[in-house]
């Protein structure tokens, strides 16, 4: 069954617990920012601080003025960045909703992707939430966005960092690639995440989320040009390798377009984002993509398309060893290195090398 995930975008996002006559109003950062909440200074209390003065997503608005959007602007003929709405949607979400969204008035794009963008407009937990006697769970029922399910947090993200209309990324845009586990990692954290192997899963829903997204814009183009058909099959060809990797996973091997893949990668993130994950799935996982360097010498593939490959590639082998143990992982560094640097440029990809790099890499598992 396809549901409103199917698409993601910011807005849907914004909106997501607005089926009901009366959506819930945004209160903005400031009725978060008190000092007994989050505006505080110890490790409890300091989300407002570290999101400001460490977060770029508190000043995604200000990207929009700078001089590379003046060119992108340009090119496209948009005569404010900051006000239209092919850039607020993700760099000044609050641009978009309407004045009768907000509770206040102080409320502002500025905000850039602030507390609500990602929690969800507060009006309706903004009070409860704070109660002594209520868990998480009781949160989330009172309309909090569960972020900590990995399923609801990869759709959170994926909605501003993955889809990109073409015409933006032909105008200057840089070009998106979604990848939560690293992401999440980059992101100066303002809470604590709990769990062991929590890293890899991450990933995998993030990667399915993110060929899920891919999917969708695909069978949207009557013509897609090659920048999306090439990765779009060289995220297909990467989940694919982990087909039957846990029997509650399903397998994408028979999804042989867009359109089939689309719902056969929702299924994958769900499934994955429920699954109880483990060293050794994390072990099977690297051995079956490290084995790709059989493929990687195969010099039927276009170059292109191995590039594309290569690129994801690594990202994956970076985040499945990065739980391992120290020696384990300073056995690994120095080729994981090399990869890295083989497939930092598309045009010069070269997959010879890159094959005999990621068999070596493959004996030392
Ligand atoms: C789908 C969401 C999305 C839309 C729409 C979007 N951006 Fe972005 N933009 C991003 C993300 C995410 C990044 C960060 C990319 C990265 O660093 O990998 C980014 C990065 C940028 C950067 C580079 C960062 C910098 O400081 O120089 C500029 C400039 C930019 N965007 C301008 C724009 C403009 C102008 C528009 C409208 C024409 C726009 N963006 C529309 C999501 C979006
Ligand atoms: C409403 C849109 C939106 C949402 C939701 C969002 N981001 Fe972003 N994010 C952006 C934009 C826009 C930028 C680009 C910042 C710039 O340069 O202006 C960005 C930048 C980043 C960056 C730094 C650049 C990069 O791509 O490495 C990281 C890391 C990041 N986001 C992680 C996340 C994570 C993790 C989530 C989900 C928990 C998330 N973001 C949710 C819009 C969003
Ligand atoms: C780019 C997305 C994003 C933005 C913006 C964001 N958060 Fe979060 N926040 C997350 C994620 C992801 C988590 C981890 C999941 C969880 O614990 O619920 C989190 C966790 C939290 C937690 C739980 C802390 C813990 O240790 O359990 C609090 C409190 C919080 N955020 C408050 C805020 C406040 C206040 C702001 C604005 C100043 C904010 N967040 C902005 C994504 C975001």
């Amino acid at each position: 069954m396809l549901n409103m995930w199917n698409f993601a975008t910011p807005l849907l996002l914004a909106f997501a617990a607005a089926s009901a006559a009366e959506p819930p109003r945004f209160t903005g950062s400031p009725s978060c920012a008190t000092s007994m909440c989050h505006g505080g200074a110890g490790e409890l209390r300091h989300q407002t601080t570290i999101w400001q003065k460490q977060d770029i997503h508190s000043r995604t608005y200000n990207t929009l003025v700078n001089a590379r959007s003046a060119q992108i602007a340009a090119a496209l003929k948009i005569p404010d960045a900051t006000t239209s709405t092919r850039c607020t949607t993700c760099h000044a979400p609050f641009h978009d909703v309407p004045q009768a969204a907000f509770l206040a008035e102080i409320t502002k794009p500025t905000e850039g992707v602030s507390c609500e963008s990602c929690h969800g407009p507060a009006e309706k937990w903004i009070r409860p939430h704070t109660r002594p006697d209520y868990s998480h769970r009781d949160r989330v029922l009172a309309g909090l966005r569960d972020l900590k399910h990995l399923y609801v947090r990869a759709n959170s993200c994926v909605a501003c960092h993955q889809t990109v209309d073409p015409a933006l990324l032909a105008a200057g845009h840089p070009e998106l690639l979604f990848e939560l586990d690293g992401q999440a990692v980059s992101q100066p954290k303002h809470w604590r995440e709990k769990g062991d192997w929590h890293g890899p899963k991450a990933w995998l829903v993030g990667q399915a989320v993110a060929l899920r997204e891919m999917s969708a814009q695909l069978a949207r183009e009557k013509t897609p040009s090659e920048k999306l058909t090439t990765p779009w099959s060289a995220s297909l060809w990467l989940l694919q390798k982990l087909d039957g990797l846990d029997s509650a996973l399903p397998a994408l091997k028979s999804a042989a377009n867009a359109a089939q893949a689309h719902p056969a990668a929702d299924t994958l993130a769900r499934r994955a984002a429920e699954l109880e994950w483990s060293s050794e799935l994390t072990r099977q996982a690297l051995q079956r993509l490290a084995k790709t360097h059989t493929e990687f010498a195969d010099a039927k593939v276009p170059a292109a398309q191995q590039a594309r490959r290569a690129e994801r590639l690594v990202l994956a082998l970076d985040r499945l060893t990065a739980p391992l143990d120290k020696a384990a992982l300073d056995k690994l560094e120095p080729d994981l290195k090399d990869l890295f640097a083989l497939a930092q440029s598309l045009p010069d990809f070269a997959p010879e090398k890159f094959a005999k790099t990621l068999e070596v890499f493959s004996r030392k598992l």
